[in-house]
């Protein structure tokens, strides 16, 4: 059998539908990565304090704005979409103020669920007028979809979280329209696949690239790997052979989210690391080694650049992105400000690299 290898690909130009990229002085060296490949992106409300009204999110896109490639640059017409951080004091008119200001959706953490939550939501009963609100409105909840409570086991969160909140949540919100982000395991992939949307409202699901690449071995291979920490923890093997099945599968539920969590290399390679990859520099070649290997890089498109503005109602990119077939190293390290990044898969190849 003779068998094509495609060697560059061209597709239309795709979104980022979760994605950190903090504040202050490291906001253009992060905001330049993302804007090379990407041409808008859902930005993150977990700043310290959150970003938790219409007013706060739009001083915040402006900075994120102000950051951008200079005029005539790629990436100069990045465009942040923004969302607020859910809390026990978000209110009805909250989102209605969110609506008004073009905010596209609202973002739930459980209290203590990961990075910068504590002012997140502890009782989800306590927001239900706001959750009401946004069911009227349209307007998606992102969902952080783990269980906090100490007693359960870190690997099992996520598939708790299904059964205890996200599907009670959908029962008393019927017209909900949520986005399950950053799924990492079987059963999510396979909860948002066969979800019936007829009796209760719209599902989608974001996925990353340390999810489809890696297993939870990446953590511990030769010893402790603090650049391959994030949360939700990379799962085990058959969990993402499940993810990469949904995600190749060409169900417009699934969409790329990249989660790029940038911490400083010294708050990583700590006693007590922070989570989160930063994958911003190299996330479409690491999409298009997970679909390459799959044999299914004409599904590339449909998950990066539709699938997702179809969910959020957003019109498709008219612009391109070309990969090529050509290997490239990963840096060491970018800067960040004052400081430094580690990229995931550090000093390492990549198959992929963008072209145009
Ligand atoms: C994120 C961060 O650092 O802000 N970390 C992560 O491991 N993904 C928070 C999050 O999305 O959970
Ligand atoms: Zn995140």
């Amino acid at each position: 059998m003779i068998m094509d290898v495609v060697n560059t690909i061209e597709i239309c130009q795709p979104d980022d539908w979760h994605l950190h990229v903090r504040d202050g002085d490291v906001l253009p060296d992060l905001i330049a990565h993302t804007a090379q490949q990407f041409a808008r992106a859902i930005i993150m409300p977990n700043l310290k304090p959150p970003v938790t009204t219409a007013e706060l999110a739009l001083a915040y896109k402006q900075r994120i704005l102000n950051a951008r490639p200079s005029e005539n640059s790629v990436g100069s017409s990045f465009e942040p979409l923004m969302v607020l951080y859910l809390t026990d004091m978000t209110t009805a008119e909250h989102v209605k103020n969110a609506k008004q200001a073009g905010v596209v959706g609202f973002k739930l953490y459980p209290a203590g669920a990961t990075t910068n939550s504590d002012a997140g939501v502890t009782d989800l009963a306590k927001c239900s007028a706001a959750l009401a609100e946004m069911e009227r409105c349209g307007m998606p909840l992102l969902v952080h979809g783990e269980v906090t409570h100490a007693d359960i086991d870190i690997f099992d969160r996520e598939a708790v979280f299904i059964d205890q909140v996200l599907e009670p949540l959908r029962k008393t919100h019927p017209g909900l329209k949520v986005i399950f982000e950053h799924i990492t395991t079987k059963q999510a992939a396979h909860y948002v696949r066969d979800a019936d949307t007829s009796r209760l409202g719209a599902i989608g699901a974001t996925i990353t690239p340390q999810h489809l690449l890696y297993n939870r071995n990446a953590i511990f291979s030769g010893g402790v790997r603090p650049h391959y920490y994030c949360l939700p923890i990379l799962k085990r093997e058959e969990h993402r052979v499940a993810l990469v099945e949904v995600a190749i599968s060409g169900n417009p539920r699934f969409f790329l989210g990249t989660d790029s969590a940038p911490h400083a290399k010294g708050t990583k390679e700590n006693a007590c690391g922070c989570a989160g990859c930063y994958t911003a520099w190299h996330a479409m070649p690491l999409y298009a080694e997970v679909f390459d290997a799959a044999g299914a890089l004409d599904r590339l498109e449909g998950f990066a650049s539709y699938f997702g503005a179809d969910f959020y109602g957003l019109p498709r990119n008219t612009g391109k992105l070309k990969l090529k077939r050509q290997q490239q190293s990963i840096p060491e390290s970018f800067p960040m400000g004052g400081s430094t990044v580690v990229p995931l898969r550090a000093g390492e190849m990549l198959a992929w690299t963008i072209v145009g």
